[in-house]
């Protein structure tokens, strides 16, 4: 679907590979089977997003044909207790995107969990009326605005949860809030509806260095909810500016991510350098 870009490596530490490759190519080349503990990724929508090099606008068929491929190539590389973590949103016009990339991954998965990053949210102080904390009516988080009249703003996307056998057990604590009955202590599950607000990343020439990024706590929240005891190795397959890689840096667990993009993998690689300069490193 796109131009194979002349394959770089770019190595940070021992825990740290980042290939500027197409991701089925990379996966093939370089990844044994079942070697990788969580895949954390947003692939492409197909909702015409004007990246630099990718087309984001194909036919659906030869889009979910494409991704299908790929999943199968992730399935390989994946342990048999590993998590597969999905990020896919639509848009106003076409909400079916998501669900129709989730059901060709159904034949390959098991559809464990489904998560909804929450992107902005609304809650009126009447429907909160046991939350001391909430004052009065808030909207919070980043309202794209919408034109027309059909269409609702879209505040959240997918977050699917795929496994290979439905059992795969999660640390559900480790992302956990606390309790909030008093006669309860420590904490408890926080569901699968999750508030995530973008962060503001914006390059030395103040512009935005890629179209559709997610913020670092939600590759971070899945690696932690899949088991940080229990994960070794992360792959993202379409890699983007590094977010997944800048988690798992911070969480210090070993990642490969794929690129295409010679851009987006060289503001990547700024953006780890800069955590390695502000961090002890090894
Ligand atoms: C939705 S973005 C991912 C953004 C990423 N989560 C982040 O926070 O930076 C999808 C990325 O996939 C890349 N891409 C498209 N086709 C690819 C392929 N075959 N192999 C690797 N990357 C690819 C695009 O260039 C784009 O940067």
């Amino acid at each position: 679907m796109s131009d194979i870009p002349v394959e770089k490596v770019y190595r940070f530490g021992k825990k740290v590979v980042l290939y500027l490759e197409d991701c089925y190519l990379g996966m093939q080349k370089y990844l044994k089977t079942g070697e990788v503990d969580v895949v954390v990724t947003s692939p492409p929508y197909n909702i015409g997003i004007q990246y630099n090099k990718y087309n984001d606008n194909v036919p659906k068929e030869e889009y979910l044909d494409w991704l299908e491929n790929i999943a199968v190539e992730i399935k390989r590389v994946l342990a048999d207790d590993g998590s597969f973590f999905l990020n896919v949103g639509g848009k106003p016009s076409d909400p079916w995107i998501p669900l129709d990339v989730a059901e060709r991954m159904r034949k390959h998965f098991v559809l464990q969990n489904v998560i909804h990053w929450v992107k902005s949210i609304a809650i009126e102080k009447k429907f909160a009326e046991n939350c001391s904390a909430i004052e009065g009516d808030i909207a919070v988080g980043h309202y794209k605005p919408i034109s027309g009249k059909r269409f609702l703003h879209d505040n959240h996307e997918y977050i699917f949860h795929f496994t290979k056998t439905g059992k795969v057990e999660l640390d559900r604590l480790a992302i956990g809030v606390p309790c909030q009955d008093e006669s309860s202590v420590g904490k408890r599950c926080r569901g699968n509806t999750w508030f995530i607000p973008y962060e503001t990343i914006w390059s030395r020439e103040k512009q935005r260095p890629h179209p559709s990024t997610f913020p670092v706590a939600l590759p971070e929240m899945c690696i932690k909810l899949h088991g940080l005891n229990k994960t070794k190795l992360v792959l993202d397959p379409f890699m983007g500016i590094g977010t997944t890689a800048v988690a798992c840096m911070r969480l210090n667990v070993g990642v490969v991510g794929f690129e295409i993009d010679e851009e987006y993998m060289k503001t990547a690689v700024e953006r780890l350098q800069a955590f390695i300069d502000s961090k002890d490193f090894c």
